[in-house]
This record gives C-alpha cells, structure tokens and sequence, in this order.
C-alpha cells in the first residue's frame, strides 16, 4: 500500500460510555414543561383520581404505581431535555394481560396514556405533555424464545436492545439494528418509532425484520400477530400498523424478530476527507469495491466531530479535517474482507478522496471509534439547548442545509453539525445554542421543513414524528395519506387516549 495508516491504539484511550450518558444526562437544568414551551392546550380528558390509582395499585401491587414527585418527575422529561410533562403516575406491568386491563379501564375513564419504553425518543414522543398516564415497559423484559437456525427471536416489549444482542450474540447470531442509544432503548420502542440506526444499510429496516408483533388496543383488546414466518400473505399486515406509530394506535408488548448471522469478519475505517463532494465519490466507490460486505457508511463534519471530542473528552484517532467518513464492513470471510478494504482504500488515498485515515479490525478499537461516532448525538448537551432535525435528502443535497443555517443564524449559534448515514440519505442536524429562545426556533422552523420539502425530502428520517413535529407533517405527507392516517387512528383508538398531541396534527 502507498501510504501507511497512523495506528490506532496509541491514540485512543477508552472512555466508559455510560459515564459519558450520565454527564450529557445531568448537564442541563429542568426543561420548561412543553405545555408552556409550545403553547399547548389540554385536551377534555378525565382527571386522574384517588380511585383511579387505587384501582392500579390493585391490579399492579403499590411497588409497581410509582406517584412520589420525586420518583415520577424522570419519567416526565425526554432525553434531549426539550419536553417536560406533568404526569402524576407511573405503572410497570409485568404482562400483556395487565396491559390490557390497564387500558381497558383508561378507556372507559377516558383517561389518556403515554406509552414509554428506555425514554430516550429524541421528538418528545415519550413523555406526557400533561397528566397522562405513563406506560413503562422496563419489567416486561423477558426473552421468550430463539430458534438458533431461523434467526427469529421472540420476546417482550420491554427488553434492552443491548441485551438482545448479547444474548444473541452468544448464540452466533446479531439484532439487525444497532444505535447509540442501545444500551437504553428497548425493542419496544425500537419498533413503534421504526428505529433506523448505524447498520440499516446493510440489514435494512424494522418493516423489513419485524416477523411479528403482538399488540394491545386502545380499549384492551389484545391483537396477536405474533408469527415468526418470514412469508405470511393470510390478508393484511397488520404489524406494520404498530411499527413506527410512535405508541399512537396501539402498545406493543412482544415482537418477533429476525436476527442475521453473526459476520466472522468485521473491519473499521475512519477517514479524513476534503470535502462533502469528495464523501459523495467515495461512497460511490465504496458501494462498487465493497458490494455485499458494507454496513455501514456514515460521515460527520469537523463542528461534530470536534464538538464531542472537546465536549465529552473523547479521542480522536486520526487529525482534523474538514469531513469524516466512517466506513464498516460485516463479512464472512477475514482474508477476502481485508483484501477488498485494502485496495479500496489504497485506491481511494491514492486518488486523493481520503486523505488520511486508520483501519482496524480489533474489537476494542472498533467499539472506541463507534463510540465517538455515536456520542455525537449528545455531545452539544453539555454546551447548551440542542435543537435536532433528522431528514432525509437526496445526496446531491445532504449537507447543502449545514452551511445554508450557519449563515442564516448568523453567530446566533454556538455551533451547528452535520452528520450521519449518508447510506440511507439521512442527515442530522444539530444546532446548539446557550439557551432555547423563540426566535432561534422561528428561525429554523419552519424554515428546515420547507427546504427538505422543495427536494421532496422527509422531515423525519428516522426519529419519528412525536410532540415535535405533528404541526410540520403536511411537509412530508400529502393530504391523502395524513386523513387516511387520521381514519386509522379515530377507528383504533376512537377515544384519542393513546399518547395524544403526538404525530398527528389536531384532528
Ligand atoms: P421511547 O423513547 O421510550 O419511546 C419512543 C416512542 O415509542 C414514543 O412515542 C413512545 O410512546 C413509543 N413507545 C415506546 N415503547 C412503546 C411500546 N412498547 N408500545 C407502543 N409505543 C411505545 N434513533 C434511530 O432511529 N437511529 C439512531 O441511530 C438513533 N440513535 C440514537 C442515539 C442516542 C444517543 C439517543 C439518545 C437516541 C437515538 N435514537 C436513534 C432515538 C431513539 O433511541 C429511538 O427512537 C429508539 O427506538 C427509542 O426507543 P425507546 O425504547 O427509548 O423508546
Ligand atoms: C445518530 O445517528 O447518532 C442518532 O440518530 C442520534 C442523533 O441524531 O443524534
Ligand atoms: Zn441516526
């Protein structure tokens, strides 16, 4: 090869992830409660009573009704600290048939709900706006079966998407997705808001590995659509409806997965790149030379990369540029895998597209560049109030909105990046600011939304539409599909109770 790589490991010191979530967590003060924020009007559900609470209790067990402030007040806020609800109550049922029962009764009382798995939703989908009953499905955490030969785990709602992995892992098998909220985020959650993530690339999306889903309606009904076939034609499929509904036509309490083989072979490279035009050529290239063994091609700006590397005392393994391409190969052969990454790259250091960049195929050294990758989510917490868009774009203008805002907000702003996964068209955004202001955000909304429009482009890629978003869906969704989404919702939840003010615009 023409031109050696910088070594890895001299440079990276390993750094405990979670620490670093539990600084982003505490940096901020109490957020503004989102019905004050974003001027909110509560809608005519009933109040929650002593009774009602008794009732839980009954049902649940006291240790299971959490109603201490204390106790409750986490519940109520989402992980970026935008939102801030005023729920009173918080149950954990441990089964479908509490859930059911839960909501069979909230129905009849009218008593609106918010169904919340690991909380770490980033469009405020996941915490109450008022007093709405929150869902919580940490104990529902059971495995429940994998066959080893299929691939098709089944298990509840409420598992840790890390913890599938691991237990699948030891059994030659991976989740098909992967995020940098893993170890929080439960497949619940992943499955209502469709979760994209790091690997999506390669294994695709949740409509795509979600065999089944088993599910409880509004008014109790437990719906069982829990086969693990792969080819299941019998009428409609129904999963899809709970999949990425954001908890807003049903509550999901197991799924059925399909996990692909454990790839023998994985390799990492992270690259310095000139410029944005340059990413677009070398994932061109990548796609060509790398074929059926990428998953994953991701990029991020220097403000990014440099936001989390000063903000969370991360290392960066190679030198400043301005791009960063991270490049991921699942293979199953080692020798033909690093043979193909080798002459890709010595091809493309030799054209000039990466200027400088590290490979590496030991694990620890591949999980401390995912972790800089994935700690950019959080990274602009500690500096201040973090505004987040998650679009998609055709690639000719992925990045054309990063500099478009920089100008637009005009030193407004402590910084703004971009970064992401440039393989499914999907930029983040982030713009940090001391402090949330109106006029920042009238500044950026719905300013985002119209130029995303103008290239028909998504509004939300991946995050979901939440609290955040539901006034700015029409930019994504023409008036057909949004009534027939409200048919769906007034058919299936015709009482409003399932995590109102979310996704769809006021009916
Ligand atoms: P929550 O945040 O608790 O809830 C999300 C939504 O789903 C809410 O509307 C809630 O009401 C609903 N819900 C939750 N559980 C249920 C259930 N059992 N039944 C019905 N509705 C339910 N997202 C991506 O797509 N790709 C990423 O790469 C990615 N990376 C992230 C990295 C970080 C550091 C963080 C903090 C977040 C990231 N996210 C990402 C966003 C978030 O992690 C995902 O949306 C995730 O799928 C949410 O799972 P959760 O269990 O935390 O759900
Ligand atoms: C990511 O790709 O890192 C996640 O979607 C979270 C984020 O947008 O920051
Ligand atoms: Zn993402």
């Amino acid at each position: 090869m023409s031109i050696m790589f910088r070594k890895l490991g001299i440079l990276i010191k390993s750094i405990e992830k979670n620490n670093i979530r539990e600084k982003v967590r505490c940096a901020s003060t109490l957020p503004q409660l989102s019905s004050e924020k974003y001027n909110i009007k509560r809608k005519q559900f009933s109040n929650v009573e002593s009774t009602d609470v008794n009732y839980f209790k009954r049902i649940l067990g006291e240790e299971r009704v959490l109603t201490e402030e204390t106790d409750v007040m986490p519940y109520n806020i989402d992980w970026i600290k935008n939102c801030r609800g005023q729920s009173s109550v918080v149950l954990k049922p441990k089964s479908t048939e509490e859930v059911s029962n839960i909501l069979k009764y909230c129905n009849e009382r009218r008593l609106a709900v918010c169904p919340q798995g690991g909380n770490t939703g980033l469009v405020g989908g996941s915490v109450p706006v008022f007093d709405e009953i929150i869902i919580n499905f940490t104990l529902m955490n059971k495995v429940i079966s994998l066959d080893e030969i299929s691939g098709a785990l089944i298990c509840e709602s409420g598992c840790i998407l890390e913890n599938l992995d691991n237990y699948v892992r030891d059994r030659n098998l991976i989740m098909p997705l992967d995020l940098g909220a893993k170890g929080t985020c439960q497949i619940g959650g992943n499955a209502s808001t469709n979760a994209g993530g790091l690997r999506l690339l390669r294994y695709g999306n949740l409509h795509g590995s979600i065999l089944g889903i088993e599910a409880v309606k509004a008014d109790g009904t437990v719906i069982d659509c829990l086969k693990a076939l792969k080819k299941d034609n019998t009428g409609y499929h129904l999963k899809h409806l709970f999949i990425g509904s954001e908890g807003t036509l049903g509550v999901i309490t197991k799924v059925a997965v399909h996990c692909p083989a454990l790839p023998k072979a994985v390799t990492l490279g992270f690259f310095g790149v000139e410029n944005f035009e340059n990413i677009l050529q070398l994932y061109r290239s990548a796609k060509t030379s790398l074929g059926e063994i990428l998953s994953a091609f991701e990029m991020a700006d220097f403000e990014a990369i440099n936001t989390t590397v000063k903000n969370l005392k991360l290392p960066n393994p190679i030198a400043d540029y301005p791009f960063y391409v991270l490049v991921e190969t699942h293979g199953s052969d080692e020798g033909h895998d690093s043979e193909k990454l080798s002459r890709f790259l010595s091809k493309e250091m030799d054209s000039g597209l990466i200027l400088d960049g590290t490979v590496t195929s030991e694990p620890a050294k591949i999980q401390t560049i995912w972790n800089l990758r994935e700690s950019i989510a959080g990274a602009g917490l500690v500096q201040g109030y973090m505004f987040k868009y998650d679009v998609s774009l055709p690639l000719r203008n992925y990045y054309d909105l990063v500099p478009q805002l920089r100008t637009k907000l005009n030193g407004r702003a402590s910084v703004v990046f971009g970064y992401g996964h440039v393989g499914d068209g999907n930029i983040h955004i982030n713009v940090i600011v001391p402090e949330y202001t109106k006029e920042i955000c009238s500044l950026l909304e719905p300013y985002i939304f119209e130029e995303v429009s103008k290239f028909n482009g998504s509004i939300s890629a991946e995050h979901g539409i939440g609290f955040r978003k539901p006034h700015f869906i029409h930019y994504s969704k023409d008036p057909s599909a949004l009534q027939l989404m409200k048919d769906l919702k007034q058919l299936m939840d015709p009482n409003g109770i399932l995590n109102p003010y979310k996704v769809l615009p006021d009916m």
